[in-house]
């Protein structure tokens, strides 16, 4: 499943964001790439153990832990702290997949990778190229997003970053590991959340809706790894 979460940084917290990173210090990303994807990367990162990468990690996770539509879409049992990108000079970032477990520095321990999540920090009409290209079961997908909107995709789904051939593009890039390792279960029970909300906004609070969300919980409980 590959979901847009629009307005996921608000515009104050956008301000604020761009701010500091327009300030920031960055070191190529060849440094933190795993032995395939390091071929293919050709950009910066926003350098770790900084005090600014550490409020941005802060401030998206928050956001992220606060999101109807994300906690729904990715049940999540640990967000692995977020990095920041920049791209700029033809900067790209060729075909990949992500690692499959990832070592959360923070926290000093390896997690899954089951869902891929990239947040704009700049807009569309900032820069020329960019195009986040994501290839899943049903085809390829270009996505260039405003500042502040969210995409996530499968781990396991190869991507690339077309090259920047003006301006400058800032992307904080994050890996989930959900409660739900599986990705369809993961997307059946996103479809039954969806259905109960819509059902409940038709016709309020009933014995179907409720029973059904029952179903949705006991489905959680015993899929669930924690
Ligand atoms: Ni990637």
């Amino acid at each position: 499943m590959i979901l847009h979460i629009p307005n996921v940084l608000s515009k104050e917290q956008l301000v604020e964001c761009r701010d500091l990173l327009n300030k920031a210090d960055w070191i190529d990303g060849k440094l933190t790439a795993g032995s395939q994807a390091v071929n293919v990367k050709s950009n910066l990162q926003l350098v770790e153990n900084s005090q600014t990468l550490s409020y941005l990690r802060e401030v998206i996770t928050n956001a992220l832990k606060t999101n109807p539509l994300f906690i729904s879409a990715v049940l999540p049992n640990h967000i692995i702290s977020p990095f920041v990108n920049r791209y700029e000079n033809n900067g790209a970032y060729g075909n990949h997949v992500d690692n499959s477990i990832l070592y959360d520095s923070i926290v000093g321990k390896n997690f899954r990778t089951d869902v891929s999540c990239s947040l704009f920090f700049t807009d569309p009409h900032e820069y020329e190229g960019g195009e986040m290209v994501i290839e899943d079961t049903f085809g390829t997908h270009e996505v260039k997003l405003p500042a502040g909107d969210l995409i996530l995709y499968p781990s396991t789904s190869l991507h690339r970053v077309e090259p920047v051939t003006s301006g400058v593009r800032m992307v904080s890039f994050m890996w989930v590991q959900s409660m739900i390792r599986s990705a369809w279960k993961r997307s059946m029970l996103f479809e039954l959340d969806n259905t109960i909300q819509s059902l409940r906004v038709k016709h309020g609070e009933t014995q179907e809706a409720l029973n059904l969300s029952i179903h949705y919980h006991k489905l959680i409980q015993e899929w669930a790894e924690l």
